[in-house]
C-alpha cells in the first residue's frame, strides 16, 4: 500500500476510541509487558472529547487527537482529516477499540488490511452497536468475542481470532458484559501481536495464522 510509511524498528499504532477505553487500557498494559510485539501505540484518536479513553491515554502520556464529527459535511471528509493526522504520525496499524463511527471506503482503502476491530459477539452473529445485549436477549447459550480485519461491509471482514463465552442460567446482562470484556482484554492484544509479528495472511475470507514453531521464529 503506497500511502503508508513503514518504519523499521517499531510498528506505529493508532487506537481509535469513542467511550470507556477498557480495550485501550488492555492494549497499553500489554505493550508495557512486551505483549504487542513490535507494536507501539503512538496516537489515541477519538470522535468524542468526553471519552474516558482519552484520560486513560493521557495517563500513559500518549498523544491524543480529538476529531468530532459535527464539523464535517460527509463521512469521507471526516475520514480524510483523520487519515491526514494518522499519516503525519506515520501510523502503520489502526486499531478500533470501541470506535463507534462507521469508516468510509476511502479510509478503508487508505489503510487496506491494516485496520483491526473488536466486536463483542461471535460474528457473523449479532453485528452492530449492541452485540452483547442482542445476544443476551436472543436467548443463545454461547456468544463471544471476535477480532477481525475491517472491510467495507460492516462487521464482516476476515476473522482473526474468536473466543466463545457461555451464557449461563444465572447470567444477567451485566455479568455477561463483564465476561465479554474480560475475554476482549485478553484477545485483542494477542491479535495485535500476531499482526505486528507478520504472522497473519488473508486468503479470501480466511485468515491464516503462521505458527511460531513452523518457521522456527
Ligand atoms: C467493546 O465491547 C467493543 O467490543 C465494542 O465496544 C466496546 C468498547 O469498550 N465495540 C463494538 O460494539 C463495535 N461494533 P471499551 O471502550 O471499554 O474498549
Amino acid at each position: 500500500m503506497g500511502s503508508v510509511n513503514v518504519s523499521e524498528e517499531y510498528m506505529n499504532i493508532a487506537v481509535l476510541v469513542s467511550g470507556d477505553g477498557s480495550n485501550l487500557q488492555a492494549l497499553m498494559d500489554a505493550e508495557e509487558k512486551g505483549g504487542l510485539g513490535s507494536g507501539k501505540i503512538v496516537l489515541v484518536a477519538s470522535d468524542n472529547h468526553e471519552a474516558f479513553a482519552l484520560e486513560r491515554a493521557r495517563g500513559k502520556n500518549l498523544e491524543t487527537f480529538v476529531l468530532e464529527g459535527s464539523g464535517y459535511r460527509s463521512r469521507e471528509d471526516y475520514d480524510r482529516a483523520m487519515a491526514r493526522r494518522l499519516h503525519e504520525a506515520r501510523i502503520e496499524l489502526v486499531v478500533l477499540a470501541g470506535f463507534m463511527r462507521v469508516l468510509s471506503g476511502f479510509f478503508i482503502d487508505e489503510y487496506k488490511d491494516r485496520i483491526l476491530n473488536i466486536h463483542p459477539a461471535l460474528l457473523p452473529s449479532f453485528k452492530g452497536a449492541h452485540g452483547i445485549k442482542d445476544a443476551y436477549e436472543s436467548g443463545v447459550k454461547i456468544t463471544g468475542v471476535t477480532v477481525h480485519f475491517v472491510t467495507k461491509e460492516l462487521d464482516s471482514g476476515p476473522v482473526i481470532l474468536q473466543t466463545g463465552v457461555g451464557i449461563e442460567e444465572n447470567d444477567t446482562l451485566d455479568t455477561l458484559e463483564e465476561k465479554i470484556h474480560k475475554e476482549e482484554h485478553r484477545l485483542y492484544p494477542e491479535a495485535v501481536k500476531l499482526f505486528t509479528e507478520g504472522r497473519l495472511r488473508v486468503e479470501g475470507r480466511r485468515v491464516r495464522i503462521r505458527r511460531r514453531d513452523v518457521d522456527g521464529d
